[in-house]
């Protein structure tokens, strides 16, 4: 809904709050020197202080764990929040009101509030009625659930028969339709879709009830039923047992990935209370990103069987994408025939635990699936290994994680990363001077602007043509800057929240340039002088290729002299 918060309202919002304020309410600062703090860091465990607050670029930044950012960022990791409702929250503490055109129409707001009431009523509807079925309070004793686990899941039960939701909601049909409870029939009527069922409320992270999975209790297809999608419940987006497991854990150290529901539920019991599972769908990137909000640790869990290990390549796949540095995924399969409800139950909990310490790397598993496709003692084979790994592996976001995983595949093929990254090089053309040589100056340049936008008012138009990695952000930062007067790091940093080169601009405003106060405005102007130096450089060359082929006309020529004199002049 709240996606559509205007920008300018962002910036306002965080330039009226205090981050130092904040952060010091929630974690103790020190003053360390002139506006900087410090304290341990509240995102990983440490005995000594990295975390850092600058009061001037209202930024923080943690050396140990590389956690930083804003005042949302730190709220929304801190307070488990998402974007919108940090925003609501902040707002809220600052007394300012959120534009309001940009919120959710107040009737579709609220039609969505009565779905959640709606939908915890029911909920209670089918705890209250699984009392009165002895015969599915059986069925839950004799797969070992105690009734205390029943009440911390809201597990009920949905009696045989065609209506009973439908009768007692009966003023409310419509929205129970919506909220995908009933079904409707040809004449227009409505019908009850979960009956004879074990029911699972699934709730959203905060705990309203948004869908339900039913189980058969004895045969019957299908043996789960699934609530469909509705306004509410995306199944991409939800883990079953996610709540549970937030509100019994206040730090998340490891999460485990189960297929069902039985297995969160049993896995709780025993007191590994760390489990969720997607809802009868394969595991998204979305659902990856949202748990790496909480931890930096998942484990894929996965059967034995070739289902299993099928199964668990195409979870590799997914992960590639969303593997970030800092962070862990593992594979971890169980002996065949067993699911995660079945073996905690036999075993208990410190013997499944410690299976969990065995579970597989990402990188062991990478290679051995492959490995197992191909025979590495073969020059064909080393190839054929080679050339399935690569193109699996430049999925990889760029960093130590992608690095290490190809000095891994380079020692496994007997090759060099030199050999492995070569074909991937465009073919040697006339060398554009500098491309990949002088990032330094841009580097200083990004992040000088980035933690001082109002550097950017030294500049003098026009500025510098150049062919350089990077060099576009550069401009379109001066032109942000430009027309936003009055921008910090942190307003700043809005502009690229979940765009491609957020992780960069995050890096770049905490890079430590050492150049002292003093020196900063000179040392940005001679940044900019050297990208201009490039700049004639590269025209020079390119002016030198089209001279040798297809020649220059007058005008190019007199530039072409005029820039070779600069150049001659200045060194
Ligand atoms: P399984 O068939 O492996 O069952 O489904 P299970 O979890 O071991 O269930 P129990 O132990 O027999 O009760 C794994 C998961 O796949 C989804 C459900 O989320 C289930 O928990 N599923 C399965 C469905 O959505 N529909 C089905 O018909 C079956
Ligand atoms: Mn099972």
């Amino acid at each position: 809904m709240t996606k559509f918060i205007p920008r300018e309202f962002i910036q306002e919002l965080l330039n009226r709050v205090d981050i130092v304020e904040l952060i010091d309410n929630r974690v103790p600062l020190k003053k360390k020197s002139g506006n900087n703090y410090f304290a341990c860091c509240p995102f990983h465990t440490e005995k000594s202080a990295s975390f850092s607050v600058s009061h001037n670029k209202q930024f923080y930044h943690c050396f140990g764990c590389g956690a930083h950012g804003n005042a949302i960022d730190f709220l929304m990791n801190y307070d488990r929040l998402e974007f919108p409702e940090t925003v609501e929250t902040l707002a809220k503490q600052l007394g300012m009101e959120i534009p309001r055109e940009t919120r959710m129409p107040e009737k579709q707001a609220a039609a969505q509030s009565s779905l959640y009431d709606l939908l915890e009523s029911v909920s209670q509807f089918y705890q209250k009625e699984l009392r009165n079925y002895p015969r599915a309070i059986d069925y839950l004793k004799k797969r070992g659930l105690s009734g205390q686990i029943a009440k911390d899941f809201n597990i009920g039960f949905a009696p045989a028969g065609w209506d009973h939701v439908l009768k007692n909601f009966e003023k409310q049909k419509f929205q129970l339709h919506d909220a995908g409870m009933l079904i409707k029939k040809d004449d227009g009527g409505f019908y009850d879709r979960f009956r004879d069922r074990i029911m699972f409320p699934i709730h959203d992270k905060r705990g309203r009830v948004i869908g339900f999975g039913g189980r058969v209790i004895d045969q019957g297809e299908p043996k789960y039923l699934n609530s469909p999608e509705t306004p509410i419940f995306q199944k991409g987006h939800e883990l079953y047992g996610l709540h549970q497991a937030l509100k019994a854990n206040r730090q998340l150290k490891q999460v485990l990935i189960v297929e069902g529901y039985m297995d969160v539920i049993a896995l709780f019991q025993q007191g590994i209370q760390y489990a969720v599972a997607t809802l009868g769908t394969a595991t998204t990137p979305n659902h990856l990103q949202r748990l790496f909000r909480y931890t930096n640790d998942i484990i894929f869990c996965f059967d034995g069987d070739n289902a299993g290990r099928t199964a668990a390549a195409r979870a590799l796949q997914v992960t590639f994408p969303v593997m970030k540095d800092g962070v862990q995924i593992r594979f971890m399969f169980l002996p065949d025939g067993e699911d995660p409800d079945s073996l905690v139950r036999k075993e208990g909990k410190d013997a499944f635990e410690k299976r969990l310490q065995d579970a597989s790397s990402i990188a062991d598993f990478f290679f051995q699936n492959i490995m197992s496709q191909t025979d590495i003692n073969t020059t064909d084979g080393r190839a054929r290994f080679v050339k399935l790994a690569t193109d699996e592996l430049n999925h990889l976001p760029d960093g130590i994680f992608k690095q290490m995983m190809f000095e891994e595949l380079a020692k496994k093929s007997r090759t060099t990363v030199e050999q492995l990254l070569q074909p991937k090089k465009p073919a040697a053309t006339p060398s554009v001077t500098q491309k990949a040589k002088s990032p330094s100056a841009l580097r200083l340049a990004i992040s000088l602007l980035v933690q001082q936008p109002e550097l950017a008012s030294y500049l003098k138009e026009p500025l510098p043509k150049l062919d350089l990695k990077g060099y576009d952000l550069f401009l379109q930062l001066i032109d942000i800057i430009h027309q936003n007067p009055g921008l910090n790091t942190a307003t700043l940093r809005e502009f690229w929240r979940d765009k491609p080169e957020e992780k960069l601009i995050a890096k770049l405003a905490q890079l430590d340039h050492m150049v002292p106060e003093k020196g900063i405005e000179q040392e940005f102007l001679g940044s900019i002088e050297r990208l201009t130096e490039i700049g004639r450089k590269q025209t020079i060359e390119h002016m030198l290729i089209k001279a040798s082929q297809s020649g220059l006309s007058e005008e190019e020529k007199l530039n072409l002299q005029k820039l070779l004199k600069i150049q001659l002049f200045e060194s």
